[in-house]
């Protein structure tokens, strides 16, 4: 039994945890790191019965027509039109499908990766995935500029853009997608209301723009699945983050996944504080119950997976 066999070790795990500052940081050591192959197989199995990430990081073209009315998916009162922008956004096909690769990145978002210098390893990877449009070209040093696959919450065209309310906002969004060329730009906009308008600025700009970037809009399963493969494992996670819906995704199409920029805490384990974005100003109150993620336990669990060899987690300097 695989998958409970994993769900204890993760459980059970007996990885060191050392206090320090004040708060409770899990060691793990990239020196020695191995890759365990029929442990990543058997993760990627198990995980394909939760989910296809192949068919389940995007809706297609055919799911839906013009003028269909959908529910969100973690708001189910409420409704969403399928816009004509919108539908004539949607692909044809998967954009994954058919894609595999020996080594991925995943980066997170974490001030951890400041004085990094982990741009060029981060680079080397043959597939590199990247959250909420983080910004790349001032911090190319430390988190590397190749971005295949980038994610972006509705919420970024708020935080980020100025909410579109001038030119130079839109300008700025446009330069920054058009950056992109054709890679994957994958919008959950169906999971709450609330982003709706924003996600028809960005579709209408990429439309008026005619930019390459291949848009994508996950399943309306996903984060479902994706809950309920961390839940048989023991992991209760309320709303996974979208650095952990990357790394669930990712098993499908990555040999060996290496994570960086995953660090959910306000100090180093030098007691050192960590910016919670290494672009932003931006303040998480990490161990609070009010947030929908739970990123410590999260953080936890993807070390106790590093540990296993079923991916690598760098959370220090690159050299
Ligand atoms: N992350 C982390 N430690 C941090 C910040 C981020 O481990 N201090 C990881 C998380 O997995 C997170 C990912 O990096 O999901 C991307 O960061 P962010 O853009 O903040 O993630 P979201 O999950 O989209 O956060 P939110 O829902 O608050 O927008």
């Amino acid at each position: 039994d695989g998958e409970l066999c994993l769900s204890r070790s993760l459980v059970n795990s007996s990885d060191k945890i050392i206090r320090k500052s004040g708060s409770s940081v899990f060691q793990h050591s990239v020196e020695g790191w191995k890759i365990n192959s029929s442990l990543v197989l058997e993760i990627r199995k198990n995980i394909l019965r939760f989910l296809d990430a192949e068919r389940d990081v995007s809706v297609v073209k055919s799911s839906f027509k013009p003028g269909d009315v959908i529910h969100y998916v973690l708001d189910r009162r409420r409704t969403l039109n399928i816009s004509q922008d919108l539908h004539s956004l949607l692909p044809e096909v998967s954009p994954m499908k058919n894609r595999r690769f020996k080594t991925c990145a995943v980066v997170g978002n974490s001030g951890i990766l400041l004085d990094s210098e982990c741009g060029k390893e981060i680079d080397s990877h043959n597939f590199v995935i990247r959250c909420n449009l983080a910004p790349v070209v001032e911090f190319a040093a430390d988190v590397g500029t190749k971005s295949d696959f980038i994610t972006m919450n509705p919420s970024v065209v708020q935080r980020a853009f100025g909410g579109f309310r001038n030119e130079s906002d839109r300008e700025k969004f446009v330069h920054r997608l058009s950056m992109l060329n054709d890679s994957v730009l994958w919008i959950p906009a169906f999971m709450v209301k609330g982003g709706e308008k924003h996600v028809e600025w960005v579709n209408a700009l990429i439309l008026k723009n005619k930019l390459k970037v291949r848009t994508a809009y996950p399943s309306l399963r996903l984060i479902h699945a994706v809950r309920g493969y961390w839940l048989t494992n023991k992991v209760p996670i309320k709303r996974p983050s979208t650095g952990l819906l990357m790394y669930t995704l990712a098993t499908r199409f990555c040999d060996e996944i290496h994570l960086y920029g995953f660090w959910p805490f306000p100090k180093d384990l030098n007691g050192k504080a960590v910016k919670y974005h290494y672009y932003d100003d931006l303040k998480y109150r990490y161990f609070s119950n009010a947030s929908p993620h739970r990123m410590p336990l999260e953080f936890k669990t993807l070390n106790v997976l590093h540990n296993r060899g079923a991916l690598k987690l760098t959370t220090g300097k690159c050299i």
